[in-house]
């Protein structure tokens, strides 16, 4: 089944509190909230404040991307805010399976994210120890940016390799994910699928955006 997570990042902030209950009211499974520091990527969002705002406004999962230089300092916070799964960059990490680890010890399900740029090697050794890995299909930092088709390599690799090994993660696709993405991602091995800008500024509203993407991304009846 896969698992379709807005991210707040293009939500109306004026109204966030219901922006978050339309997204769980419309069948969304987790709520994507994009951290992000003004140094690890060229925007400042949110901190443990709005995570643990957002933490009252809905029981489905936080799932909270950290695009921050140095992760290990923010943990506690976040894990202590209502985060659910926590996942850092491994670009940002410099002992990566330390800061999984503890995330774990915090009670989070740990992820990691590559950057487009990042080859899929560098997060083998730690495969075994992420619940959620993050393909980042645009460059981290805004919303509503061009998918990066590209990348779709990537995640049918990375598909692989969770199968020969016998692995759970989920494959979290982000960034410029529509309906045309979606089903793309989902063709390549994906499990999870985050929109920002097609669910929270879609024409229709978001209950419209998130049916569409679960029937554009739901598996075909086989042909009888
Ligand atoms: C980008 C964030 C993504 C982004 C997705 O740095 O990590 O989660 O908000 O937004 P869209 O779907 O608008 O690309
Ligand atoms: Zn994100």
């Amino acid at each position: 089944m896969i698992r379709l997570a807005p991210s707040l990042l293009s939500a109306d902030f004026a109204r966030l509190g219901e922006q978050v209950v339309e997204a769980e009211a419309a069948g969304a499974d987790w709520i994507h909230v994009d951290v992000m520091d003004g140094h690890f990527v060229p925007n400042l969002t949110v901190g443990p404040l709005v995570v643990d705002a957002v933490r009252r406004c809905t029981r489905l999962p936080l799932d909270v991307h950290l695009m921050v230089e140095a992760p290990d300092r923010l943990l506690e916070a976040f894990r202590a805010a209502g985060a659910d799964r926590i996942s850092v960059h491994v670009e940002a990490c410099r002992h990566l399976h330390r800061t999984l680890s503890r995330i774990r010890e915090l009670g989070a399900a740990p992820g990691v994210a590559l950057n487009p740029h990042t080859p899929p090697e560098a997060v083998e050794w730690v495969l075994e120890d992420v619940d959620t890995v993050v393909v980042m299909t645009v460059d981290p930092g805004f919303g509503g940016q061009e998918f990066l088709p590209r990348m779709l390599r990537k995640v049918s690799h990375l598909a692989r390799v969770r199968d020969q090994r016998a692995l759970h993660f989920e494959l979290e696709v982000d960034g410029g994910i529509d309906l045309t993405t979606g089903a793309r991602a989902v063709e390549a091995g994906a499990t999870v699928l985050v929109a920002g800008h097609y669910v929270y500024r879609h024409p229709e509203g978001v209950a419209a955006a998130v049916r569409a993407l679960r029937q554009a991304t739901s598996p075909k009846p086989a042909r009888t």
